[in-house]
């Protein structure tokens, strides 16, 4: 595991738009997983920009998001459809981009074809990360064992309070989600964590320097042999 510790958050994004723009560049076709929340938001502007500048092309590229909310309409602002659409692919010409159906009749089977659909498109090329207050990646929560594969989660008290700011009232954060699992996680080629912020610090510590358990998921990511963690200051404060 690489750790790189950057002076902001502006610095950090940089970084993380960096790697994805050098992924793209060399194979034109990548399959992307993509996260949502506000971390990846500033890397997102950067790509957004070199696009826009003619520096880079993602014509060929899909993508596969980490998770989406259960019984939000993909309409629905606070989706995280109308996230992604907003804060990326409204603005740039990425071929196609998925992500999981959390109005699907059978949820267990769109887990199930979510994770075909990955494995189909080749898996994961390069995979971003966000990280929870609490060490979760995508929804995965921590928990008494490793998920493997997509699934339904519910949402820890943490993190509705964490999403709260998206929504007018805590009681219409949903309570579950479609997440990719952690299994679904480890099997991309290559991953990128990127982490800022004081509120993080604990985490990252965790993730970094603590041992491998279930409930810390992200420390499941030392167990990866290619993932750069992308972190400023205050989130390698306690490293
Ligand atoms: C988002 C996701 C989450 C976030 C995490 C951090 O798709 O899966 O794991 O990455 O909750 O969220 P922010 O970046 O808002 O602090």
């Amino acid at each position: 595991m690489v750790v790189r510790i950057f002076e902001n958050r502006r610095a950090v994004s940089q970084a993380c738009a960096t790697l994805i723009a050098a992924q793209v560049i060399r194979k034109p076709e990548s399959v992307l997983g993509l996260a949502t929340g506000s971390s990846p938001v500033g890397t997102y502007q950067q790509l957004i920009e070199w696009y826009q500048q003619g520096l880079l092309d993602f014509s060929q590229c899909i993508s596969f998001n980490l998770d989406e909310y259960i019984g939000l309409d993909e309409s629905n602002p606070c989706s995280y459809h109308a996230f992604m659409k907003e804060e990326l692919f409204n603005h740039i010409n990425m071929k196609s981009f998925f992500l999981p159906n959390g109005n699907a009749k059978n949820l267990g089977v769109e887990c199930r074809r979510y994770d075909k659909a990955i494995a189909a498109a080749g898996g994961v090329d390069l995979q971003l990360l966000g990280i929870g207050r609490n060490g979760h990646i995508g929804f995965n929560e921590p928990d008494s064992h490793f998920v493997k594969g997509t699934q339904v989660v519910s949402l820890t008290q943490s993190t509705i309070e964490a999403n709260r700011r998206y929504f007018d009232s805590e009681d219409q954060v949903p309570k579950k989600a479609i997440s990719m699992g952690i299994g679904t996680i480890m099997s991309a080629k290559e991953i990128i964590l990127i982490a800022m912020g004081e509120d993080k610090a604990d985490a990252i510590y965790k993730a970094v320097k603590g041992k491998i358990s279930p409930d810390m998921p992200a420390s499941s990511l030392a167990l990866h042999p290619h993932v750069t963690f992308l972190v400023d200051q205050a989130a390698a404060s306690r490293l």
